[in-house]
């Protein structure tokens, strides 16, 4: 059979990786797939650039519209990123008949609900393993590994950047600007680096991940994002010395009225195999009722781990070719017209336990204000510490037990409008993620 022939939209680093693995794997590749995946024709901004890959045999050209509009591929792969250009060349390659690759997760994320009923209605595929967490195989491992299975929760280590920071933060004491800085030197960071810092990036593929653990529609808009950028080194070795791990998690869980959608820092039992993923690395806990924790562990970005998701879902795509459109795996996992419409839960009507930090004069009854409004809102307290006072001010850490949100934002202003209290109060969530 004639391979399959394939156009790519951007050749930087993913896209120059995946034409790398396709030339060195073919072999394999194609007698996984029955067919041979040949990329003929890829558009790049800049022409003239030094690539990773051997272009030979490609045709280059430096307007997009060319590659979707060629008759000749069946599947085009977009590699350009952000959700402008990237969605009309996507729309137009799905408009033309064409089967779509993407490691687009704000895309996915934002759009995917339009792009994915365009796609069913003609008959195509779009496939975007590479959108979330690199190499890792978590869609397919929700999506049809795990189908069995009633996925009660999920929570995962899926931004590499904000991962290195705080492993940075932990392990050298350093400061966030500081370990941000070498993050971008590094290359690990987004374009723009509040998506990263901020959990943007983190939010689109969690947006990602519930869609299919829940058979809900893609709900960007819906997620509660709290990044980093406001931690201390000081928070990170209090976390530590309490027998925790700060980590910014993306957590998706079913509860009685809904599903928790939410990116922030939270402190982690140390000893839960989560807490010890380091520096840039991904990982996912999946909560399935059938299989109980799974864990997939892996690097989350990079040429070659990205490229590694990108040909999953060429070979895919070609062995599906052929299949009954109407019989494939679906988009989100569930079949489109079996979507539910659980609501997302209000950040206020989250419940967690939180670990607190504030300032105070050192003086009598001042703990005892604060314990007071805790108790006022049944707020109750599972371990309390007082470090070192400098200059009459007494530095008091505080974990509480599982709590509603919005009795801790109360808690939260009342406590921060007491005189004694000094500052801002330093709030972080926390998650015991056990597998009962
Ligand atoms: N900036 C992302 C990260 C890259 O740090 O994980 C992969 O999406």
């Amino acid at each position: 059979m004639r391979p399959v022939k394939v156009g790519l939209l951007g050749i930087g680093t993913v896209g120059g990786g995946t034409v790398r693995v396709l030339k060195r794997n073919a072999q394999e590749i194609s007698r996984r797939a029955g067919r041979g995946i040949e990329v003929v024709h890829a558009a790049a901004r800049d022409l003239g650039k030094q690539r990773i890959a051997d272009m030979q045999g490609i045709v280059l050209t430096s307007d997009p519209f060319e590659v979707v509009n060629n008759p000749e591929l069946d599947i085009v792969i977009e590699l350009i990123g952000g959700d402008t250009v990237a969605r009309e060349l996507v729309t137009q390659a799905i408009a033309n008949g064409k089967h779509v690759v993407t490691a687009n997760k704000a895309l996915i994320a934002k759009h995917g609900n339009e792009i994915f009923a365009q796609a069913q209605s003609k008959g195509v595929m779009v496939a975007f393993e590479a959108a979330v967490a690199g190499g890792i195989p978590i869609i397919k491992a929700i999506r049809e590994g795990l189908a069995g299975n009633r996925i009660e929760w999920l929570a995962g280590i899926i931004n590499g950047t904000t991962n290195f920071i705080l492993t940075e933060m932990r392990d050298k004491g350093r400061d966030f600007a500081d370990v941000l800085k070498e993050a971008q030197k590094l290359g690990y960071a987004e374009a723009d680096p509040t998506f990263d810092v901020e959990g943007i990036d983190a939010a689109h593929k969690l947006t990602i991940l519930a869609a299919i653990a829940f058979g809900i529609p893609l709900q960007f808009t819906k997620v509660y994002t709290e990044g980093i950028s406001k931690l201390t080194g000081e928070d990170v070795s209090y976390a530590e010395q309490l027998g925790y791990r700060i980590k910014m998690l993306g957590i998706a869980r079913r509860v009685a009225q809904g599903i928790e959608l939410r990116v922030h820092p939270t402190l982690v039992p140390y000893r839960r195999l989560i807490a010890n993923v380091d520096g840039v690395m991904n990982a996912v806990l999946v909560k399935g009722d059938a299989a109980g924790p799974t864990l997939y562990y892996g690097p989350g970005a990079g040429a070659e781990p990205t490229a590694s998701a990108v040909v999953a879902d060429l070979v895919d795509v070609v062995r599906m070719l052929t299949a009954d459109p109407d019989n494939r795996v679906p988009h989100l996992a569930f079949q489109p017209d079996a979507l539910s419409d659980l609501p997302i839960l209000a950040m206020d009507d989250v419940e967690t336990s939180y670990y607190l930090r504030l300032r105070a004069h050192d003086r009598p009854g001042v703990l005892a204000n604060v314990t007071r409004i805790l108790s006022d809102l049944n707020i109750s307290i599972e371990a309390i510490i007082q470090k070192g006072t400098m200059d009459g001010i007494a530095t008091v850490i505080l974990l509480t037990h599982r709590v509603f949100e919005k009795n801790m934002n109360q808690a939260i202003k009342r406590i921060q409008e007491l005189p004694t209290i000094t500052g801002d109060m330093m709030r972080i969530r926390m998650e015991q993620l056990s597998a009962n």
